[in-house]
């Protein structure tokens, strides 16, 4: 369905958002699309400054949209307890912040920096956030990973990776348990019953921070589109009536095959028990079996 558009999207007077990331790139045209068609958008980013900045240009481009800053650093699991105990509802999150090729780094809890701060952050705060969304029919939890979860490879037991670090590798396999998480808590939700659709995306190349190709001549712009193009991907999965729960939805709004280490039940299933432990995050809402 390539013709659509934002304006497509229905009515969410009533609905409540919460965009990780709301601050630049991809984040920030998804949270102003989404109050553009009503919904009370709660703007998360780890700087105060700018994610208040965001949220002044959002009410510029949208008067009277119903958006607040909330600041949430996803590298320190204190700030997303903090952050998610501000959050009373919420029906449509959207898991958009990312940190991609650093080098290598550790988050306050001593992840490695991309590991923790893609998956490891966004799996805490939507367990924390669980039971406000399954208060909410329709709910959806949307995760932005990404294609390079082809290239992604989990070893249990080095997840720190101080055998060896690559900054494509480890944003790989950030991507890859993102795709991960998706599926399984769309398995869990189908297994108890509960009204919640999980999707990952993929947006395509887009021209943001994260993208920090040294000369962003003509052929950058030839291989990349605008945020506000990335930014569809997002804002089709929250609010497509088409969309089904565990889908990768691609560039084209059409699901794309994850690859087979993603579509891996195991792996999966090992990948969210390790995530609990290290987060002390548990979805009870939602048990394994
Ligand atoms: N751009 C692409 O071509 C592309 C392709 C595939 C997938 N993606 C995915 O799209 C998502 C959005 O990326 P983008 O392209 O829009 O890049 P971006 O412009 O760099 O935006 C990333 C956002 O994540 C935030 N962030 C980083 N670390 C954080 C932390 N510890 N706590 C809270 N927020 C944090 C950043 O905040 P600050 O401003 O404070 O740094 C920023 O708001 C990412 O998940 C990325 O992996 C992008």
């Amino acid at each position: 369905m390539t013709s659509w558009t934002p304006s497509d999207m229905p009515d969410l007077t009533g609905r409540t958002a919460v965009v990780t990331g709301a601050n630049s790139g991809i984040g920030l045209p998804t949270a102003l699309e989404l109050a553009r068609r009503g919904a009370h958008v709660v703007m998360a980013a780890r700087s105060r400054e700018r994610g208040e900045a965001a949220v002044a240009s959002v009410v510029r481009a949208v008067p009277g949209a119903k958006v607040e800053y909330g600041r949430l650093d996803l590298a320190d699991l204190a700030s997303v307890r903090a952050f998610a105990a501000t959050v009373d509802t919420v029906d449509l999150l959207i898991n958009n912040a990312g940190v991609s090729m650093p080098p290598r780094g550790l988050t306050k809890d001593g992840f490695e920096l991309q590991f923790g701060t893609n998956h490891l952050g966004h799996f805490a705060l939507t367990g924390l956030l669980l039971p406000r969304l399954l208060a909410r029919p329709g709910a959806r939890v949307v995760t932005v990973s990404s294609n390079a979860q082809v290239a992604g490879r989990i070893d249990f037991d080095d997840l720190t990776l101080e055998r060896g670090y690559g900054r494509l590798s480890a944003y790989a396999r950030s991507k890859l348990a993102n795709l991960l998480f998706t599926l399984e808590l769309q398995r869990r939700a189908r297994r108890a019953g509960a009204d919640l659709l999980s999707v990952a995306t993929h947006p395509g190349m887009t021209s943001t921070e994260i993208i920090k190709i040294p000369v962003a001549g003509p052929l950058f712009r030839l291989l990349t589109k605008p945020a506000a193009a990335g930014a569809r991907t997002s804002l089709y999965a929250a609010t497509s009536p088409d969309i089904r729960g565990g889908e990768f939805v691609g560039p084209r709004l059409r699901p794309m095959k994850p690859s087979p280490a993603a579509r891996s039940e195991e792996l999966a299933a090992r990948l969210w028990e390790v995530s609990a432990e290290l987060t002390d995050v548990r979805f009870d809402a939602l048990p394994g079996h």
